[in-house]
């Protein structure tokens, strides 16, 4: 083994007591918890159910094209194989999707106004409340147990992007922070994970600058990333928001050659310097058009996960990207370019968010 067993053990020992050494098949356990993974159409390829047995899924996103009748029936398949393999950590698989409300749900079910709306609201605290209850209650009801939501985005131009979906709960800092901390607080408080994205904020992209699509570039100054679209985590933190999604979006104001995903100035530096963020930090949807420039989706997990990412989102709808990502993962943990205690405290962030759920 290339690894150290003696840097593993602070973390297998938190893990299972009895054990003495950490081996490969730990190592291979620990990965699994980094790597959400995604499959196309109703019917999950047997060969993903294989990888959960072998304990190298941490969870599933699902997308419309997954939601059939038999969506409950083929996620408790989901967590009924995990449960029964010899990686149980004791805790289920994340299952996540995008809920926030408006045009952006993948389940059948609320939210059913926009982050837009909700902001317009004559209470609009109180209407955040609701739609936080209303994403759980949807989630709970398809055995979904993370949504990735709510958007923190401040939007700034009538018609840009995140306003042209009616995603931004508004222009302005102050209310996006108050609406999507209400979010965050009801949505947690009914057991559902909240991810607050997309940092350090996608609001200034103009019409049509889609990270999933293309390179995007947000040519803000420090001050106004700082005052205007970093303000409203600082609430969501407070709220004790669980996880983080970074955006893959450039600030070269803050890191001119990565993305936010990729950047260890954003991720380390503001998100959990800056602004004390201790839970998880999730990237966008790897296959993301903005990465173009950053190799395949291997590399680009691996570089995620180097600047200081803890989870990486293979949501493709192919299980081979998230296999991918795995081996890159292991290969670069025996070889040591991926450390093994920065990787080991993240996969201790990531277990102690996924002990809150049943
Ligand atoms: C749903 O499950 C039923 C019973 O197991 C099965 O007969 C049916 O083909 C499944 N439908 C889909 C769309 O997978
Ligand atoms: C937000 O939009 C409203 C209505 O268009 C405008 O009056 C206000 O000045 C804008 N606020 C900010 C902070 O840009």
């Amino acid at each position: 083994m290339k690894f150290s067993t003696r840097l593993l053990l602070p973390f297998f020992l938190a893990l299972a007591p009895s054990a003495s050494a950490a081996s490969p098949t730990d190592l291979q356990a620990q990965i699994g918890h980094h790597v959400i993974f995604s499959y196309p159409g109703l019917e999950p390829p047997a060969h993903l159910l294989d990888l959960i047995a072998e304990g190298k899924v941490g969870g599933i996103i699902i997308f419309g094209e997954n939601v059939g009748d038999n969506l409950t029936t083929t996620i408790d398949n989901f967590q009924k194989t995990y449960k029964q393999s010899p990686y149980y950590s004791g805790s289920p698989l994340f299952i996540m999707t995008d809920q926030e409300g408006g045009q952006v749900r993948r389940l059948p079910g609320g939210p059913e106004e926009s982050a837009k709306q909700i902001g317009q609201a004559a209470d609009r605290e109180a209407a955040a409340t609701q739609m936080g209850k209303d994403a759980a209650s949807t989630l709970e009801e398809f055995k979904n147990n993370a949504n990735l939501a709510p958007v923190l985005d401040v939007y700034r131009e009538a018609g840009d992007f995140a306003d042209a979906s009616q995603r931004s709960f508004s222009n302005s800092s102050r209310i996006v922070g108050t609406c999507g901390s209400a979010f965050i607080s009801a949505q947690q408080s009914a057991g559902v994970v909240a991810a607050a994205k997309h940092f350090p904020g996608l609001g200034a992209a103009g019409t049509g600058e889609n990270t999933d699509l293309q390179p995007v570039t947000i040519d803000l100054t420090i001050e106004e990333l700082h005052k205007v679209d970093m303000t409203p985590y600082t609430q969501a933190i407070t709220a004790g928001v669980d996880m983080v999604m970074t955006s893959w979006a450039i600030y070269p104001a803050l890191d001119p050659t990565y993305p936010s995903g990729l950047s260890k100035t954003i991720i380390q530096d503001e998100l959990r310097g800056r602004l004390g963020f201790k839970g998880v930090t999730i990237t966008d949807a790897v296959e993301a058009g903005a990465l173009e420039a950053f190799g395949d989706q291997a590399a680009r997990g691996l570089l995620a996960a180097q600047a200081g990412i803890d989870i990486l989102l293979a949501s493709k709808r192919d299980v081979t990207q998230g296999e991918d990502i795995y081996n890159a993962l292991l290969a670069a943990l025996e070889d040591g370019s991926l450390d093994q205690d920065v990787f080991s405290a993240a996969t201790q962030r990531i277990l102690d968010v996924r002990k809150k759920l049943v």
